[in-house]
């Protein structure tokens, strides 16, 4: 598939370059077609991997990856082009953390909605699925390297999309029974809310390389 990564950090260029090891086309997307980084990863990168604007990426594409600042996500996918969006998955793995107040920051979710919802109420045409947001860029496109069973969740109102999404993790090693949906995107805002106690499991740890795991009765019992 074609698909536009917005977003330089390392959570776009990890999620980026998974994309192009696992057969998809890639076009990250920045505020600037010569963004540094986007032409640092193009070049270590290779065949299937292109840079561009936000707008030019998410044109281009099939589905579309959020992997910009949380603040900033809406102001960068208004960039973007609503026009670009509509029709597309968006997965969005961003978390709206303010950091205004200094350390640990805050989850901004005004009213007490999420920015997953804020991103689907703004762009309604595009199929928003929150996903990957609980977890380390490593974590994200290598689940394997962690031992055992672990959990990537989904949130979003498009069934469609989300199926999608399912398939794109299970390219980045996910098993299926790993996937776990928890519902429509409203479900964005306990997946947000979960970064303060990820937080505080990194500094416990000292270490990024973790993730939870849900672990459920068997149905007989
Ligand atoms: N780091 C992690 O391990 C991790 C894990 C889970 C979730 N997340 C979430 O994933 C997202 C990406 O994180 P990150 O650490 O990779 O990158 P980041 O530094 O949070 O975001 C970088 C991107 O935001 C864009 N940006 C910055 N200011 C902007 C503005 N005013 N308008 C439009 N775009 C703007 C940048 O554009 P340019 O390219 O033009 O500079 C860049 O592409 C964040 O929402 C973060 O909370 C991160």
């Amino acid at each position: 598939m074609r698909i536009a990564v917005l977003g330089t950090g390392v959570v776009g260029t990890s999620v980026g370059s998974r994309l192009v090891e696992t057969g998809h086309e890639v076009r990250m997307g920045s505020r600037t077609a010569g963004n540094e980084r986007a032409v640092a990863w193009v070049g270590t990168t290779g065949a299937g991997a292109s840079g561009g604007t936000f707008a030019d990426a998410a044109a281009w594409a099939e589905v579309v990856v959020n992997a910009t600042g949380g603040l900033v996500s809406v102001e960068a996918l208004t960039a973007a082009g609503a026009e670009n969006l509509a029709g597309k998955p968006l997965l969005d793995i961003s978390n709206p953390l303010d950091f205004s107040g200094g350390f640990p920051p805050t989850v901004a979710q005004p009213d007490g909605r999420s920015l997953g919802e804020l991103i689907q109420d703004t762009f309604p045409a595009a199929r928003v699925v929150k996903t990957l947001n609980t977890m380390s860029a490593d974590v994200m496109v290598h689940p394997r390297a962690l031992p055992g069973a672990h959990t990537v969740f989904v949130a979003g109102d498009d069934a469609g999309a989300k199926a999608l999404v399912a398939g794109l993790l299970r390219g980045f090693g996910w098993a299926p029974d790993e996937i776990v949906d928890v519902g429509g995107i409203a479900a964005a805002r306990g997946l947000e809310l979960y970064l303060p106690l990820w937080l505080s499991l990194m500094g416990t740890f000292g270490s990024p390389a973790f993730n939870v795991s849900v672990v459920r009765a068997r149905p007989d019992e």
